[in-house]
Order: structure tokens, then sequence, then C-alpha cells
């Protein structure tokens, strides 16, 4: 069995204008999802997944997901987990030139689904290690990082930007404008996770705020003025100026509310943080529901977070120096 882990990741700024070709800054954190994979002697895939929004299911299938696996879990969760799956295996024999082989996937993960934490792109990077060093070929960076940003891309019907898999298999603080990618240094940030326990749904979320971009030539201006702050923001992490990067992202949630992609619970737990004196706050990822990140080297906002309705988690997260990690 071969197997490796890839962290996920929180938008300090830039989510959904990215899509529009802004630059943004993710930063990876230390919540990971590890897969293991053991090649099989037939051409089948079983995929075994473990996390925090399913039970634990195991399936067993030897083609796509429409053969619709008869196990407990909602459709949409075994489309998209096995979407993925397929996906991730698809650039592998792609890769490797082996077309048939199997595999046996485990996937554990302590990064919730769909809230904004990079959770399927964490997957789709330590599944597509796994699986080609479990062939025997060992992928570069960048060419990994390639890799799970077309899985990406193919299973969210071209509503992905390469951010999420770039950061997930660098680690670190990234910039993403297009094609272009890089690592940039960040100073120790005091990051501060609230989670609602839900999820939104990013394919909706983001043709909303294109409809609204192809509508409204303002809706146009704000997602402009998203790439000006995060110009701005760069430059504040450069000099580790945390007021100034609280201040961008308050500045940043309240931009991405008027694009329509906050909630109420998202709301709620960005005041909290702001009442319990952070830095600053904002929604990270596709929004509708989720978390939301906060700057804050004191308890306040945890402390906060855990006593706001709505909120079902609060965490503290480390920046993850290394993003793809080889551990068997
Ligand atoms: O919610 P997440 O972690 O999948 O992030 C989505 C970020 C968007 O900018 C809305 C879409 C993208 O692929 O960049």
């Amino acid at each position: 069995m071969t197997l490796s882990s890839a962290p996920g990741k929180v938008y300090l700024f830039g989510e959904h204008a990215v899509v529009y070709g802004e630059p943004a800054v993710p930063c990876a954190i230390e919540r990971r999802a590890r897969v293991g994979v053991q090649r099989r002697e037939d051409s089948k895939l079983r995929v075994h997944a473990e996390d925090l929004s399913l039970d634990g299911f195991t399936v067993e299938y030897s083609g796509r997901t429409d053969d619709h696996p008869d196990v407990d879990v909602s459709d949409s969760l075994i489309a998209a987990a096995m979407g993925y799956v397929d996906g991730a295996i698809d650039q592998v024999r792609d890769v490797t030139g082996e077309d048939d082989a199997g595999f046996d996937v485990t996937i554990e993960s302590d990064i919730p689904l769909g809230a904004g934490l990079g959770s399927s792109a964490a997957v789709v990077v330590a599944a597509i290690d796994a699986a080609t060093r479990e062939l025997g070929v060992r992928l570069e960076t960048d060419e990994l990082a390639d890799r799970a940003f077309r899985t990406e891309y193919e299973v969210q019907n071209g509503q992905a930007s390469r951010a999420d898999t770039f950061c997930s298999a660098t680690g670190g603080a990234v910039r993403v404008e297009g094609e272009d990618c890089r690592t940039i240094d960040a100073p120790d940030l005091p990051l501060v996770i609230g989670f609602d326990g839900g999820a939104g749904d990013t394919g909706a979320l983001v043709s909303g705020v294109r409809t609204l971009r192809e509508e409204y030539a303002f809706a146009a201006d704000t997602v402009e003025t998203v790439g000006d702050l995060v110009r701005q923001g760069e430059r504040a992490l450069e000099t580790g100026d945390l007021a100034e990067l609280g201040d961008l992202m308050n500045f940043n949630h309240g931009l991405l509310s008027a694009l329509g992609v906050s909630s109420r619970s998202l709301d709620a737990m960005v005041w909290a943080a702001r009442d319990a004196e952070a830095y600053g706050a904002k929604l990270t990822g596709a929004g509708g529901g989720g978390c939301i990140v906060a700057l804050d080297p004191t308890e306040a906002t945890e402390t906060a977070l855990k006593f706001t309705p709505g909120c079902e988690e609060a965490f503290r997260a480390e920046l993850a120096e290394e993003g793809v990690k080889r551990l068997e």
C-alpha cells in the first residue's frame, strides 16, 4: 500500500474573483486528507471513505459513478466522492500509461466536505500522488498540481481555478493569477476557523456570481475591486502587518457578501470574531455555508465562536508549510 496526505486551505483573499483572472491568496492549513492506495489484480476501483460528514462507506465498482453503488448515504455525496476519485484515477492511468490499473483506495480526512477548506483538492492531490507512486512513478509537484487541477476542472464542469489544488500540492501561502501559481512568503498567521456544520454548492455559487457580473456593471467592478484588495493584501503579507491584513479580510468579506455568497451563519461567525476583537474575519471558499477564517493571536475569537449560535466547531489552524506528504 502507498499512502500520501495533502493539506486543506483557507483563502486569505480572492475567492470567486480568481475565477475571472484576478489574483487570490490561499494558504495551506494543517488539516489533512490521507489517501492509501493498493494496486489490484483486476482493473476495478474499490473506495472506502471516512470523513467528518460521512459515517464511512465502502463502494466497489468497476466503472463510472453512474453505476449507482448500493450504500446508505446521499447520492450527491457519493457522486462527489466517487467523481473526484474516478477523475484522479483517470489522471493516474493517463500519466503512467497503465490504462487498466485497478486500485483499492482508502480515504480518511479531517477536512469537512464542501466547507471552503479545500477537501476535494486535498483528496485529489493525495490520491494522484499515492496511486502514481504505487505504480512506481513519482510526479514533480508542479505536474501533480496540474493533474489535480485537471481532475477538479472536469468534475466541476469547468468551474475551478488552480488555487486549491496548487496550494494543497505545494503547501504554504500561494498566489494564483490565472495559470500563474507561485509560493509566497507569509508571516506566522494566527488563524482561527469557525465551521457552521454545513456546506455550500460551489457550482451554484460560482454561477450566481457569474450572472450578477453579467447583469450589473457594478458587480463586475466589485470583482475587480477584490483583485485590487488582493494586491494590497500581498504587500501587507510581505510586511507582516496583521492589522492591515485583518482590515482587508473584513473588506473582502463585505465584497463577497455584496456578491451574494455569504449566509446568515457565516455572517454571524464573522461578527462574533469582530466583536471578539480579531484583527479581521471573512468567509473562506465558495461560501453559502461552511467556514470563516479569522486572525486572532488571543483565545477570544475561538471562545466567542464556540458560543455563537450556528457555529458547530471552532479551532485554531497552523499554516501547513509542507504540501503533499509521502507517508509510505
Ligand atoms: O469552497 P472551495 O474551497 O471549493 O473554494 C472555491 C473557490 C472559488 O473561487 C469560488 C472557486 C474556485 O475554483 O476558485
